[in-house]
């Protein structure tokens, strides 16, 4: 029961890691508001690049939670596009979900933040880090998210705010297949290959949830501007 009364927002709770985030978090004891795009039980729906929305559900969260004590940014979107396929709106919308809404949900809470002195955990992607064949424009929203809650890591620190991110490799959720759609027919799956585990296979959802869990928790006060990188291994 590491997060007894603690105040949790969750995003991407209606998919495959948010979901099972939220549950861990209740599990331990937490109130949690949850939100998606897409309406679910327990779960509000919002569409975070909606700038208006956002803010009126930040607002609507810290109210019925009476401040806040874990910002948890899960939500996120990822679709396959060869260098040919690439476009202005493709592009856009992977910056405003992986990396433009976290950050501005950031600053709606930071002082809500600064007033419990808690935590910002975020899911980034070892996509932050590596090149991968035509995924230019997850790789790079990603990169942007990372380097962007590192930056407010070291803003927020000196007001007693932790900022982390956690790095999966590929988890058993649906936004693999959803991805998968953008593939180029003639895929050159030896370029594909170099990003696969040294432990075979994608992960459960609660094996990274679990890593989310630990950087939001009192035994990470430490530990701050974090890249926890969960992925079983992408080290060829
Ligand atoms: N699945 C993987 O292999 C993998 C690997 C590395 C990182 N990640 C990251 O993990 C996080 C969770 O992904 P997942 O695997 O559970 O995928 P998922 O598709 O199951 O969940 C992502 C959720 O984000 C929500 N979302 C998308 N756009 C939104 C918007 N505009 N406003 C609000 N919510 C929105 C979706 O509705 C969905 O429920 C994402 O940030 C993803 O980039 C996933």
């Amino acid at each position: 029961m590491r997060f007894t009364d603690r105040r949790v927002i969750v995003t991407g709770a209606s998919g495959g890691l948010g979901r099972v985030v939220a549950e861990l978090f209740r599990g331990e004891g937490a109130r949690v508001v949850a939100t998606d795009v897409v309406a679910a039980d327990g779960v509000v729906a919002c569409d975070l690049t909606d700038d208006a929305a956002r803010d009126a559900f930040v607002n609507a969260a810290l109210a019925e939670l009476g401040g806040l004590d874990i910002l948890c940014n899960v939500a996120g979107i990822q679709q396959f596009a060869e260098i040919g396929k690439l476009t202005p709106a493709g592009l856009r919308k992977h910056f405003d979900v992986n990396a433009l809404a976290p950050l501005m949900l950031t600053q709606a809470c930071a002082e809500a933040l600064v007033e419990s002195k808690g935590n910002v955990v975020s899911v980034a992607s070892i996509s932050a880090v590596m090149g991968q064949p035509y995924n230019a424009q997850y790789c790079a929203s990603k990169a942007a998210l990372l380097l962007g809650m590192r930056s407010l890591a070291v803003e927020l620190g000196t007001r007693g705010v932790r900022v982390n991110c956690v790095s999966p490799g590929g988890i058993e959720t649906p936004m693999i297949e959803a991805a998968a759609a953008g593939l180029p027919e003639n895929v050159n799956w030896d370029l594909i290959a170099k990003s696969q585990s040294v432990i075979p296979g994608f992960m459960p959802p609660v094996d990274v949830a679990e890593a989310l869990l630990y950087l939001a928790s009192d035994v990470a006060r430490s530990v701050t501007g974090a890249n926890l990188v969960v992925d079983r291994g992408v080290v060829w």
